[in-house]
Formats: C-alpha cells, sequence, structure tokens
C-alpha cells in the first residue's frame, strides 16, 4: 500500500467460532488485512468458506470470538451499544437477497426512510425534509419516483436491490459490506448494478468489502482480492495481479473453473476433488490439503502462515515459493 493511501478498516486476528451438535466450526479463523479508504477490497471463496460471517462479524451483527477490527480510528470490538449505534451510520451492508434486509409489508420510501428514522435524523414533524431525502436517495439508486409508494413484491429483481442499496446509503456511510449484491441477478441486470455500485463509489468515496462466490464479479471492481478455504485466507494480493499469477493451488483451482472468452487461452481446468467439508474442530495445517493436487504430509504437519511471496501478494501454502518460480 502506497504511504498517499489511508486506511480505514483493519482486521486484526478475528475469529468467530460457532458452537454447533458436532464441536467448535471455525466459521472466520484469524483473518488479517487491511482496507483502503475508497478502495475495494473483494472476499470470495466458495459457498460455506466464512464470507458472509467475516463481514457480519466486521459490522457487529456477530459478536466476533476473538481480534479485533479498527475501523477510522476506533475499535468495533470494543465499542458500547450506543457507539455502536452511532457507528452503524458509517458502516452499512447489502445483501444479497434483497428481502433479507427489506420489509416486504413496508413500500420503497418507508424502507429507505427507516435507518433515517431510527437514527433520528429526522423529527416525525419533519416529513416533507424526511420526503425530500428519500427522494434525492430513489434518484441517486435510479428508482423512478412514480415507485415511491410500491411495494417489493410489485417489482423485479434489479429494482429490489436498488431499494437494498438505497437503504444502506441513506446515512451516508463511509463504509459498505456488500454480500453477493449481484448473486440472485440475471446476468444483464448484475452489469447495470454493478456499474451503479462503482459510480456512487467514486461519488461518495466509499470503501466496500465486497463478497461473492464468483471472481468474474470482482475482478474489474475490486483493487485487492483476498481468497478464503474453510474459514482462512490462503492468497490476498491487487486484484491484477492475482489473475495474472495466482499462486495457491485453490486460487488457481478457482480461476481455472471461469470461462474464458478468448479463443486462443487454452483453458486447463484444474479439477477440485470432493466437496468443501465444514471446519468443525479443524486438524492443524491447511485445510486444502485433502483436495490439493499437490499436497504431501508436510502440509498437515503444522498451521501454515501466509507469508509474502512478493510485496503487497501473500500465500498461505508452504510450497508457494515454488509454485511462484515455476510461474517465472
Ligand atoms: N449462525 C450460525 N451458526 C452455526 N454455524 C454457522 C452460522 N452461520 C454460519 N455458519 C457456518 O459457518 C460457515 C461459514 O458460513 P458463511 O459465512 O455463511 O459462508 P459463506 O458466506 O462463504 O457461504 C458454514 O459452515 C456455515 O454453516
Ligand atoms: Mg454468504
Amino acid at each position: 500500500m502506497s504511504a498517499s493511501k489511508q486506511t480505514i478498516l483493519s482486521v486484526e486476528h478475528l475469529k468467530k467460532y460457532f458452537q454447533t451438535a458436532s464441536g467448535q466450526l471455525h466459521a472466520v479463523d484469524d483473518v488479517n488485512f487491511t482496507l483502503a479508504k475508497g478502495e475495494t477490497l473483494g472476499v470470495v471463496g466458495e459457498s460455506g468458506c466464512g464470507k458472509s460471517t467475516l463481514g457480519r462479524t466486521i459490522l457487529r451483527l456477530h459478536e466476533p470470538t476473538d481480534g479485533k477490527v479498527i475501523f477510522d480510528g476506533k475499535d468495533v470490538t470494543a465499542c458500547s451499544k450506543q457507539e455502536m449505534k452511532k457507528l452503524r451510520e458509517d458502516m452499512q451492508i447489502i445483501f444479497q437477497d434483497p428481502f433479507a434486509s427489506i420489509n416486504p409489508r413496508m413500500t420503497v420510501s418507508q424502507t429507505i426512510a427507516e435507518p433515517l428514522l431510527i437514527q433520528g435524523k429526522y423529527k416525525p414533524g419533519d416529513k416533507e425534509a424526511l420526503n425530500r431525502h428519500v427522494r434525492q436517495v430513489m434518484d441517486r439508486v435510479g428508482l423512478a419516483q412514480r415507485l415511491v409508494n410500491a411495494y417489493p413484491h410489485e417489482l423485479d429483481g434489479g429494482r429490489r436491490q436498488r431499494i437494498g442499496i438505497g437503504r444502506a446509503l441513506a446515512l451516508e456511510p463511509k463504509f459498505i459490506v456488500c454480500d453477493e449484491p449481484v448473486s440472485a441477478l440475471d446476468v444483464s441486470i448484475q452489469a447495470q448494478i454493478l456499474n451503479l455500485m462503482q459510480d456512487i463509489q467514486e461519488e461518495m468515496g466509499l470503501t466496500y468489502l465486497f463478497i461473492t462466490h464468483d471472481l468474474s464479479v470482482v475482478k474489474h471492481l475490486s483493487n485487492q482480492i483476498m481468497v478464503m478455504y474453510l474459514g482462512q485466507v490462503v492468497e490476498i494480493c491487487d486484484a491484477k495481479q492475482l489473475f495474472r499469477a495466482p499462486v495457491h493451488p485453490y486460487t488457481k483451482a478457482l480461476l481455472s473453473a471461469i470461462p474464458i472468452p478468448d479463443p486462443r487461452v487454452k483453458m486447463n481446468k484444474i479439477p477440485l476433488k470432493d466437496e468443501l467439508s465444514s471446519p468443525i474442530n479443524p486438524k492443524p495445517g491447511c485445510r486444502f490439503a485433502k483436495r490439493c493436487p499437490y499436497a504431501t504430509p508436510e502440509c498437515t504437519a503444522g498451521d501454515i502462515p501466509l507469508c509474502e511471496v512478493e510485496p503487497g501478494h501473500s500465500v498461505a501454502c508452504i510450497k508457494a515459493a515454488q509454485f511462484k518460480d515455476a510461474m517465472a
């Protein structure tokens, strides 16, 4: 990260474990990263690898088991309820399914107005000012004013997601966790929503943690990409570098599954053995070893730390240096 960039979010040794009937599930297990103001960190990995839990724990929608989240100089993990409520104005979330954040019995304007009322931005008598604010937000997210009294079920998926985005933007936050915001949408609408999110980011100087299981979605949107596997980070680097020269065998397998629309490029799809398991009472060592075509007994002998293979590019694999040299 260059000196001119200002860190807005720093996540340190963050852990979130769930107690389940079969044991302790390590959904997020010692995750570390920093995020610069105005930038996007793409978080990718298969379903169940802990992406949503990470996003929610950063926002303290889940209480962390251990570790720290520092946002804009404040220790989020140490905030009181009252301080957390204030911080909500700056830290928001957009969900994959807008119905998760939208009450089906509330109209577009009621949904966008709700966070403003909860935070006490308008008194009940300030109806006109509140309505003006809601209409501005609707304009910003491309919702026609005639929809102001529409209910979510009357709208298509793209418009519903625009409400979800509007609701998250209403308080003019600094940071948004975008949890698979386009995964439920048709491909043609995905592009519209992604463009909207990018425009808004530039205009408002927003910082995004952009979660997706689909690497092609974050390719053009992210400054950095972090690849997760069963609660842990296996690779993190500049987005272009990740696509140009991935090092971790898991990242390579994920990338090889994206169709390349260039007939000159030979597709070498790396098959992944078995299904993703759950990280319940995980054993030491690389969690990907069971599925890795290159695994040797050393891979499961002890925990594998994330190590820098070049400036700004870290990989958790004991063979990282060897894989990197093989590509040079
Ligand atoms: N509230 C919960 N209680 C118990 N286990 C959970 C809970 N939420 C998530 N998990 C488990 O944590 C792991 C990570 O889930 P999640 O963060 O939703 O993954 P992703 O968003 O990458 O699909 C999964 O094994 C999931 O079953
Ligand atoms: Mg998820």
